[in-house]
């Protein structure tokens, strides 16, 4: 799998002090609280796995899968549940997981509609970010690395399914697009 990939843009070691910073950050907001973190499939698994090791709070975990509807490159902004979570969220303090903001249309409709799950708050918390893509206002509380607009694959991301057990952050040749 090494040979389709271009750069390494962000190293194993990297990931792991990041997500060590941000579960600090999250216990601290949290004192006296027990969030529930919830991971939107599949790219944020390995993401979530690795964060929740670093929160030192009782919390609970729950899963939620969407499909974006149209090309797979360019982000259509409808969106379709395809698992929701299967906890009551009313009164909690729900923590979203995701892999990566582009557009930041779906993670706007997951926090939107998580909210009107009646929770007392509602928090995200995102590995990747591409600020210059966004499409929307998505308020996002918690970063781990911004980027430019490059497609990445790793860590739970993928092309085409593949490349999600990378365990770095990495930039694809561009051969393996074409
Ligand atoms: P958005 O609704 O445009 O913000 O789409 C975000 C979703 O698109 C992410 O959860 C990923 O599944 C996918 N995505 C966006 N950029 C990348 C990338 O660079 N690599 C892999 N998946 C990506
Ligand atoms: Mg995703």
């Amino acid at each position: 799998m090494i040979k389709d990939i271009e750069k390494v843009l962000i190293t194993e070691e990297e990931i792991a002090s990041k997500i060590a910073e941000i579960g600090e950050n999250i216990t601290r907001d949290f004192t006296g609280k027990e969030p529930i973190f919830i991971c939107v499939l599949k790219g944020a698994s390995i993401f979530m796995s690795d964060l929740i090791r670093q929160i030192d709070l009782p919390c609970a975990i729950d899963f939620m899968a969407i499909s974006s509807y149209g090309d797979s490159t360019v982000s259509s902004g409808v969106v379709q549940i395809k698992k929701d979570v299967d906890t009551d969220l009313t009164g909690k303090d729900v923590i979203i997981i995701e892999d990566i903001v582009d557009s930041g249309l779906s993670l706007e409709y997951i926090r939107t509609y998580l909210a009107t799950h009646n929770p007392n708050s509602v928090s995200v918390c995102v590995l990747l970010d591409k600020p210059k893509a966004h499409k929307t206002d998505v308020t996002i509380e918690y970063v781990g690395f911004e980027l430019g607009n490059e497609f990445v694959v790793g860590y739970g991301l993928d092309f085409a399914g593949k490349y999600r057990n990378l365990p770095y952050i990495g930039i694809l040749k561009e051969e393996v697009y074409l």
